[in-house]
């Protein structure tokens, strides 16, 4: 049985402390676990960024120093870059022969992004973006898929593609891959809705110190019935207490649950002790990201190294899928 590892993150944008504990520290966590492939998906990214294509590049170097910041080793994870990987556009290109439209017409993520985005995703490629994602698992043979809860939707259709393979071309290739969840998938954002760029919402992983204490003690929403300092609060209902949830001690977590209740404590000292929780873990993990980005042509050669790796082991997967498909 394989205990293959895969997953990816786009470069379109930065990365923010929901991608660190929903789904970076997953990737470090089962790097050790088996042979593990981590992608930088930036054929994925063009989708939305088609116009903005030099932005991608500097994205990816980016997505890579927080890959090596939040632990990824390159001596045992391969760190590779989708496009430097042709094989994966020729499975995908496969599979979209035998894909059914409306399977990539009901995904929930696609009616609700194609109106909510800025750029026009009225593309083909978008479409098939989740089927280029299925193609980015299958070709590896991963069993595992750490992602955040977003993806589950794009890991079930990966299934269904596989399956529909096998019962196509009589054949047993790809292992039926599965979610990896952390036990925070879902990060909440400074307003209390998910963490997410679109939303303006974020800590990024770059904040510096003084940004993070900013967002937290300006922007961060907490109980709004507590409008005095003398009212209580119900930390139950409050942000600020999911992200002490999230980053605090224990003692302060049940400091915070009596105190807030009884008004023993403001919501600024509050926001200020959740501030520095937030930067004490994202400031190792900042510096780290600056140090490597010091360093392009390292990562540079990283990248190099991994995906000429992954092309190994993906080209010989394209050769029993052409097996099967009947073709030369
Ligand atoms: N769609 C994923 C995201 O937005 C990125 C991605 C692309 C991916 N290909 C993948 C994740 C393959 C896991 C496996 O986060
Ligand atoms: Fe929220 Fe803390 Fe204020 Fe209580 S004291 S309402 S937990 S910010």
């Amino acid at each position: 049985m394989s205990s293959r590892v895969l997953s990816g993150i786009q470069p379109s944008g930065s990365l923010h402390i929901g991608h660190l504990i929903g789904v970076l520290d997953n990737f470090a966590r089962l790097q050790g676990q088996g042979e593990s492939f981590y992608m930088i998906a930036d054929w994925h990214a063009l989708t939305s960024k088609y116009e903005k294509v030099e932005e991608i590049w500097p994205a990816t170097l980016e997505v890579t120093a927080t890959y090596l910041a939040a632990g990824l080793d390159p001596a045992s994870s391969t760190l590779f870059v989708q496009s430097l990987v042709k094989e994966h556009a020729e499975l995908h290109l496969l599979f979209s022969m035998m894909t059914p439209l409306s399977w990539l017409e009901r995904v929930p993520t696609y009616k609700e992004k194609l109106q909510n985005a800025v750029a026009d995703l009225g593309s083909y490629g978008f479409l098939g973006y989740p089927l280029l994602q299925a193609a980015d698992i299958l070709i590896y043979k991963a069993a595992k898929v750490p992602v955040g809860e977003d993806q589950l939707f794009h890991l079930e259709l990966t299934r269904e593609v596989a399956r529909r393979f096998h019962f196509l071309y009589q054949t047993e290739l790809f292992p039926e891959p599965q979610a990896v969840l952390t036990q925070t998938p879902k990060v909440p954002g400074l307003d209390g809705k998910k963490m997410s760029k679109s939303y303006g919402n974020c800590i990024f992983l770059r904040d510096t110190p003084e940004q993070i204490l900013h967002k937290c003690t300006r922007e961060m929403a907490s109980d709004p019935a507590r409008v005095k300092r003398t009212d209580p609060g119900n930390p139950d209902i409050c942000p600020v207490f999911d992200f002490h949830k999230l980053f605090s001690s224990k003692e302060t977590v049940d400091m915070v649950n009596t105190e807030c209740r009884r008004a023993g404590i403001g919501c600024f000292d509050c926001k200020k002790k959740v501030a520095e929780a937030i930067i004490a873990r994202v400031e190792p993990v900042r510096e780290q990201i600056e140090a490597n980005l010091a360093q392009p042509e390292r990562i540079e050669a990283i990248l190099q190294d991994g995906s000429a790796r992954a092309r190994a082991v993906a080209s010989s997967t394209m050769g029993e899928v052409r097996a099967a498909m009947k073709l030369p």
